[in-house]
């Protein structure tokens, strides 16, 4: 497919450490093998439900190309969501979701991540949060970003608090059909500028923010 017809496929962000790259089919077939291994298989449980991570193959692979590709044609002012593959070198190996939730009334992003089993706990997790939080603060002028994660979830919840997150309450949510307690978290644009990065770049934003109705 043409990247021209949605220009979020060519969208990059590339830091020091690792590169988001639009979520093509090309590279989500890279990312195949991965979320056949599974990515969330293990206790404690991270993502809440309905999740296609959790589901048996071959039934997992098909529902999450399906819930990527539902989200590329769910595209309105008030909710969007742009999918990234986290690229290591030449090597696939995860995904950084930006969400946009009522981003034409308040500016205000959420972010979904996930990184293989054998890629975490290198600092990447950390790191591709800051690249897409650049995207959302310095690309599309968010005010605010959101952020969930199970109780606990410890690397998620310290990626959020170590990029100058604030609590914000608690959620319950369902995971594999258990609730448990989500705890939330905020970053306003202030204090992401008291953190913000000069190493990072933006590459093929031309067209994005039409296509995300962002003024
Ligand atoms: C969440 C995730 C993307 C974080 O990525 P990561 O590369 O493992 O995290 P980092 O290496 O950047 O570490 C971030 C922080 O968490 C800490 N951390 C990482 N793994 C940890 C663990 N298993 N237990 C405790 N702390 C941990 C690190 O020490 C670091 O803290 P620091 O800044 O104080 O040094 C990754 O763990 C993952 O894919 N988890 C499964 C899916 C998931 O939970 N997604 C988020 C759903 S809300």
């Amino acid at each position: 497919m043409s990247t021209d017809l949605y220009p979020p496929l060519s969208l990059k962000i590339i830091t020091p450490k690792l590169a988001l790259h639009g979520a093509t089919d090309e590279l989500l077939a890279q990312l195949l093998p991965i979320v056949r291994d599974g990515v969330g298989a293990q206790p404690p449980y991270p993502f809440d439900d309905p999740m296609s991570l959790y589901e048996d193959n071959p039934i997992r692979e098909r529902k999450w190309l399906q819930s990527i590709w539902r989200g590329r044609g769910n595209v309105r002012p008030d909710f969007w969501r742009l999918y990234f593959v986290v690229m290591l070198g030449e090597q696939a190996v995860g995904m950084q979701d930006l969400i946009g939730v009522d981003f034409d009334t308040c500016q205000t992003v959420t972010s979904f991540s996930w990184l293989a089993p054998s890629a975490r706990q290198q600092g990447l997790g950390r790191e591709m949060r800051a690249a897409i939080l650049h995207l959302a603060f310095e690309g599309f002028g968010a005010a605010e970003a959101a952020s969930e994660a199970f109780f606990d979830n410890l690397p998620s919840n310290r990626v959020s608090e170590s990029m100058g997150y604030q609590p914000n309450g608690s959620n319950w949510a369902t995971r594999r059909g258990e609730p448990a307690v989500l705890n939330r978290w905020r970053l306003k644009r202030d204090d992401w500028e008291l953190s913000r990065r000069s190493d990072i770049e933006l590459i093929g934003m031309n067209g994005v923010k039409d296509v995300l109705h962002i003024k």
